[in-house]
């Protein structure tokens, strides 16, 4: 089997931990059919490296440890739009100020020019997933995101491999970790504050992560959802959105004394109207299965019509488990090249 050609884009948390994977793959005897070679690594702010012979994991990760970034000035359009190469793995960051851009341009670039996709970047998926997969279909390549929600957790492969024939007829769940792991840690006690350092710390939070605490992350996660499950075409400004940055430790306790937990909760349904989505905070008695979400956990009840409704829970994940999502899109890709 010949090799995938990686191009990889962003060399934030989640990228890093895929490349020491990578580097680490004695390991993990399940990937011993995974065969890429990285050709390329562009960055926003940190330069780019390009070797066409592949460039070593090991020496990816100790280069930009010494230097602090890699030697080329490329940038990333300009290395989707001229490199060979086989996959775009896209692992910029989230831009919701730039409503998905510039990683719309990346993925739309290399589509174009018949490329693969990865992406765990969820805003080319929650602004612009009709446009891409059209010209994905159209160029016959693939375009795979199943890092964007859940991180690894099978949530789009759940629906593309064992839900066929099924109408989706509602989405609800927990899907930020961060905003779920600051709330349980004000339970304990914790301020706003010193709980969104935690978040920091894990490398779970967005770059801003007033992203994750006003409900944006959570919106852009439902409205990918919704956009590859249900159908739909929906943008994430058109979630209503409720955040927890007013939220202080007493209200959380106040909730606890009447045996219930505050959760930030997303729900999308259709209408006469078309689907409607929203992220509230919402009180739950305890034993709902969205009150057992502990940490960085999440949770995603799906309502279907022939299958009733199924519960998929993400128990502790980290770095590791979104870099899977982009691991198991690539067997996916090896698998058909
Ligand atoms: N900031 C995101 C979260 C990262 O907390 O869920 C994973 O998409």
């Amino acid at each position: 089997m010949a090799k995938l050609r990686l191009l990889l884009a962003g060399f934030g948390n989640v990228g890093r931990r895929f490349v020491e994977i990578l580097a680490d793959r004695k390991s993990y005897p399940g990937l011993s059919e995974l065969e890429v070679a990285i050709v390329a690594v562009t960055t926003g702010q940190h330069g780019a490296w390009v070797n066409p012979a592949g460039l070593a994991p090991a020496t990816i990760l100790e280069t930009y440890r010494t230097r602090g970034g890699f030697p080329d000035s490329r940038t990333t359009l300009d290395a989707v739009r001229t490199l060979d190469f086989d996959v775009l793995v896209e692992l910029s960051p989230l831009s919701i100020a730039g409503r998905g851009e510039p990683a719309i341009a990346h993925v739309r670039e290399a589509l174009s020019r018949g490329r693969h996709v990865v992406s765990g970047n969820k805003g080319p998926v929650a602004w612009a997933y009709r446009e891409l997969s059209t010209l994905a279909r159209a160029r016959g390549v693939r375009f795979l995101h199943e890092a964007t929600v859940m991180d690894g957790a099978p949530v789009f492969n759940l629906q593309r491999h064992c839900l066929r024939g099924n109408t989706i007829l509602r989405l609800e769940g927990i899907l930020n970790s961060t905003s779920n792991m600051v709330l349980g840690a004000m339970e304990r006690g914790l301020s706003l504050a010193a709980a969104v350092a935690k978040a920091q710390a894990m490398g779970i939070a967005e770059a801003d992560p007033s992203a994750d605490l006003e409900g944006w992350d959570a919106a852009v996660k439902l409205t990918a959802l919704t956009n590859v499950l249900m159908d739909a075409d929906i943008k994430p400004e058109q979630i209503w959105r409720q955040g927890i940055a007013q939220l202080t430790p007493q209200d959380l306790a106040v909730a606890q004394s009447r045996g219930r937990r505050i959760k930030m909760i997303c729900e999308a349904f259709r209408t006469d109207a078309g689907i409607q989505g929203s992220v509230t905070v919402q009180e739950l008695p305890l034993d709902h299965p969205f009150a057992r979400a502990e940490g960085a956990g999440s949770v995603l009840r799906i309502h279907t019509d022939l299958l009733g409704r199924l519960i998929i829970a993400e128990d502790g994940p980290d770095l590791s488990t979104t870099a899977y999502g982009v691991i198991s899109d690539l067997l996916a890709l090896s698998e058909c090249n």
